[in-house]
């Protein structure tokens, strides 16, 4: 409980990562004010007034990222100011409005907060993989990426990875802001995060899992990095309650291509209609490696891929994100099915 008696805040409360870290926080003794864009909608709050703890010690504001200033209240009296807040999909018809804004202008808004607010004594942002390894620079099996690599603008801007480079410039300019303003700030920069959901609705990383189990043909020709929600928030906290951390911190546990995912999956569940075939017939794209070094520092005991997969099919369907029909069935699980329902219903049928 080393938080007792402590008060941080964390922006975007509602979301995926951040949910589970107001939720680890409260376990930790912490007193949390977190942000919500909409708190009048109960999807967006109610798994968070339903956290343990939540009752005394969370208060909820409505904020949003592009409103210069409304942070300031939010920020005042905490000690530490968690900033996850930042739109995550893929889907975007106006990059610069929808993500690079809110990305980057977001992250001044909230950090122009803490640097008028003396209680602050570190910030940690939620940075990405995004902002370190999309640089044009050759992945390989021998090739370890690390916290000293930094992902480029232009080459985000000439791929049209809108995302990637929202993160990229709003981690920049975080660096920038607070150097020139003397706040002490740490970053984690988590690759693609799986495992379960607080929040009742699909966030886009859990969605690359959905993707796959949802009758899908082929899967992606691509390699992610991949780590776990828990971990995630715990490496977020670690950051803050180290007084030694600094700089930035790469969470991957693996790196895994998308037919090795699907491997995983069909050895957890054999009985799923899982695709066969990958989407192209190019060579698979290449993995790599991501440092762990500097993260052991933190004392994050990584959660295997496997088990992440796990808990993500398993979080999707007590969710109903994720609802299995006999349709689903793989054809030899589907005869068994079949012959199951025969077998019963005949004898029912001679009565
Ligand atoms: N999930 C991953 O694989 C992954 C990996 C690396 C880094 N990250 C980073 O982790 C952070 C959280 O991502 P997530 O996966 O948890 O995504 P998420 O579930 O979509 O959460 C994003 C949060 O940002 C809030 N937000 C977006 N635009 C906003 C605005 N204009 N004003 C106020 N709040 C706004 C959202 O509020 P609403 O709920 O109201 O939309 C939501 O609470 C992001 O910074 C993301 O870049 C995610």
């Amino acid at each position: 409980m080393s938080g007792v008696g402590k008060t941080v805040c964390v922006t975007g409360a509602s979301g995926y990562i951040a949910s589970w870290l107001v939720n680890l926080l409260l376990q930790r003794g912490y007193t949390v004010k977190a942000s919500v864009r909409d708190p009048s909608d109960p999807k967006k709050t109610q798994h968070l007034l339903a956290l343990e703890g939540a009752k005394e010690r969370l208060h909820l504001t409505k904020a949003n990222l592009l409103e210069e200033g409304c942070f300031d209240s939010l920020v005042d009296g905490c000690e530490g100011v968690f900033h996850t807040a930042s739109p995550f999909y893929h889907d975007v018809k106006d990059p610069q409005v929808e993500l690079i804004d809110p990305a980057l202008k977001g992250t001044l808004n909230v950090l122009g907060s803490c640097a008028k607010n003396p209680s602050v004594k570190r910030v940690v942002l939620t940075s990405s993989v995004a902002a370190v390894a999309f640089n044009g620079r050759p992945r390989a099996p021998d090739v370890v990426v690390d916290e000293s690599w930094f992902s480029d603008p232009e080459f985000c801007k000439q791929n049209k990875l809108w995302y990637v480079l929202s993160k990229t410039l709003a981690e920049d300019a975080a660096w920038k802001f607070t150097k020139e303003k003397g706040i002490d700030m740490v970053t984690i920069n988590p690759a693609m995060v799986v495992g379960p959901l607080l929040q009742p609705t699909l966030n886009t990383s859990a969605a690359a899992i959905l993707n796959v189990i949802n009758g899908s043909q082929t899967f992606p020709n691509s390699t992610f990095g991949w780590v776990n929600v828990k971990d995630v928030a715990n490496a977020h906290i670690q950051a803050f309650e180290i007084p030694s951390a600094n700089g930035r911190y790469c969470l991957v546990e693996s790196v895994a291509h998308y037919s090795e995912v699907v491997k995983i999956l069909q050895e957890l569940f054999p009985a799923f209609q899982l695709p066969e075939k990958c989407a192209d017939d190019k060579p698979f794209t290449p993995t790599y490696q991501v440092s762990k070094e500097r993260t052991k520092s933190l004392g994050i005991e990584f959660i295997p891929l496997k088990q992440s997969i796990k808990e993500t099919v398993e979080s999707l369907m007590e969710k109903k994100l994720f609802t299995r029909s006999a349709r689903d069935l793989t054809p030899m699980v589907h005869t068994v099915y079949l012959l199951v329902t025969v077998f019963l219903l005949v004898p029912c049928a001679c009565e």
